[in-house]
């Protein structure tokens, strides 16, 4: 590989950012935009997101789909470094797509409300992160409002995520009486000051030695001494920063600071650069792929219709994993050993939608799709390869479809089967009945399909509830084992879209008993092997 191409891969960071809603994910990914100069004036990510919960009208969700294309991916370019921020929807509209967006990333930054603590869905997707030891860097955010103690906050980071911490910085007072921040990376500190626009400009100052009288007249005696007590706790109850360990996800890095105020932004960003890796190896079923391998390879993690349901065609978006993509250029579709070729390539760059010639290793692009992609193809320069990583994950809710309009059957399976490759949710099959279950991690989803069913492939259906809370991909040594299981379980047992087998959990305790009393069977709650 040329040296050339080897910086401009060792100069990209793929990146996404996880948090519950209302933690502050979009006021975060607004600042990082203005410091990478993508947008210009703060206020442009939160006025699409607020005409996104303004309403609940389905024309808006339509309206929507188009503006999420643009927000999906949001490329900036900060001191000389290439970063992409892919998004990753949290708020009711959660579904699998966010899992496995998290599979095209290198590295994530969790947001946390200090007042709030650590809250469901970022539980549930730093567990996904964990699957993939996928590195974390954690900003506990609105310290400028009363919230918990900042060490009850590591343990309870420590306690209910099982990683270790390791504070980069430590907060001065919170609330009214939040002074700033002393970081203990780089033995600054750093003053906030209320109502006032900080960011590059805000007053750092450097203290070395924390015994420095200095901190006395800047903070004042109680908070100087206080921040020494506190600095004292930290340094000995954790140890000192460890790149590896963060690469390898044992320990998330912590930032304290405000997003809304601007304050410790700059700094997590400076940071994240420094610290966050640069395109990483991706396991394969057959061999690893390194980003520097001169041969181009990616796969396809998310895949979105287009606006105007008379078109069928959509974007779909692939993660490069090697090489260098070239537009035009004949590639492999693994899956179907056909060799495709993309005219107009998109990349995402401030925002804009513009069609590249060439991308690299680290890099996402939006592909024009026609139907042929699926969610975990592999495109290649002719290997014959399959990305790992990229599995169905358990949905939570169930519903049985019914079928409202006999006439329409086929278009009721064909957009199903559609709606569902484009990860919106889960189908299944219960060859016991032949009925077909849809499963979403949210229940917005249901009525997105209902509409979408209706409005783009004219077919109308009704969902009925079913009591199941999880689905379990069942596999074993033994076949005969699986067969009496299957046979005993017949109203539990469904197929899924590649025609593995799922067992359909009704409660955690039924769940538990069944993974007790059949060991030969292994239960996992994702897809992949
Ligand atoms: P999300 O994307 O994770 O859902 O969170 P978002 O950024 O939308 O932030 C949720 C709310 O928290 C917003 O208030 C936002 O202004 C506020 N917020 C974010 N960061 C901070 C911070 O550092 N300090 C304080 N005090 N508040 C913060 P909102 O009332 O829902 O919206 P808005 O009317 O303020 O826009």
């Amino acid at each position: 590989m040329s040296l050339n191409l080897k910086d401009e891969i060792n100069k990209r960071r793929t990146f996404g950012i996880i948090s519950h809603p209302d933690a502050g994910k979009t006021t975060l990914t607004e600042k990082l935009l203005l410091f990478g100069g993508a947008i210009q004036i703060a206020g442009a990510v939160k006025a699409k997101k607020k005409t996104k919960h303004a309403t609940s009208d389905f024309m808006e969700i339509e309206k929507q789909r188009g503006i999420s294309v643009a927000s999906s991916i949001m490329g900036f370019c900060y001191k000389k470094v290439n970063i992409n921020l892919v998004d990753t929807p949290g708020h009711q509209d959660f579904c699998e797509d966010t899992y496995r967006t998290l599979t095209a990333v290198d590295s994530v930054i969790m947001v946390i409300d200090s007042a709030k603590g650590v809250e469901t869905q970022t539980y549930k997707l730093l567990d996904v992160c964990r699957m993939r030891n996928t590195p974390v860097i954690t900003f506990v955010n609105k310290l400028d409002r009363e919230g918990h103690d900042p060490v009850d906050l590591l343990d309870e980071i420590e306690e209910k995520l099982s990683i270790n911490v390791c504070p980069m910085s430590w907060p001065i007072g919170r609330g009214q009486a939040f002074q700033g921040v002393y970081s203990i990376f780089d033995k600054q500190l750093y003053l906030f000051k209320p109502h006032e626009k900080q960011g590059a400009s805000q007053t750092a100052k450097k203290i070395d030695n924390l015994n420095d009288p200095r901190l006395n007249e800047i903070i004042g005696d109680d908070a100087a001494e206080e921040l020494r007590n506190d600095i004292d706790l930290v340094t000995g109850v954790y140890p000192e920063f460890n790149i590896d360990d963060y690469l390898s996800g044992k320990v998330t890095p912590i930032f304290f600071g405000s997003a809304l105020n601007n304050f410790g932004v700059k700094e997590l960003l400076d940071c994240f650069i420094q610290i966050s890796p640069a395109p990483l190896a991706r396991q394969t079923i057959s061999r690893e792929v390194t980003p520097f391998e001169d041969k181009f390879s990616g796969f396809i993690f998310k895949i979105h219709a287009n606006i105007d349901p008379k078109h069928r065609d959509r974007i779909a978006f692939l993660r490069i994993c090697s090489g260098e993509f070239q537009r035009n250029k004949k590639i492999l579709h693994v899956r179907t050993g056909k060799l495709v070729r993309y005219g107009s390539p998109t990349a995402f760059m401030a925002r804009e939608k513009s069609v590249i010639e060439t991308a690299y290793a680290g890099d996402i692009i939006g592909l024009h799709d026609t139907g042929n992609l699926k969610i975990g193809d592999t495109l290649t320069e002719g290997e014959d390869l399959k990305f790992k990583g990229i599995p169905n994950f358990s949905p939570e809710l169930f519903r049985i479809v019914v079928n409202l309009n006999p006439l329409k059957t086929k278009q009721l399976e064909k957009g199903l089967k559609q709606l569902c490759e484009e990860g919106v949710a889960q189908l299944f099959t219960r060859p016991y009945d032949t009925k077909k279950i849809v499963g979403t991690v949210g229940a917005l989803q249901f009525e997105v399909i209902q509409y979408r069913l209706k409005h783009e492939y004219g077919a109308e259906c009704r969902f009925d509830t079913l009591n199941f809370f999880k689905a379990c991909w069942i596999t074993s040594e033994d076949e005969k084992v699986l067969y009496d299981f299957v046979k005993t379980h017949p109203r539990q047992i469904a197929d899924d879209r590649d025609e593995k087998t799922v067992f359909l959990a009704e409660t955690q305790w039924s769940l538990d008993r069944e993974i007790s009393e059949n060991s030969n069977i292994l239960f996992k709650f994702t897809s992949e092997d």
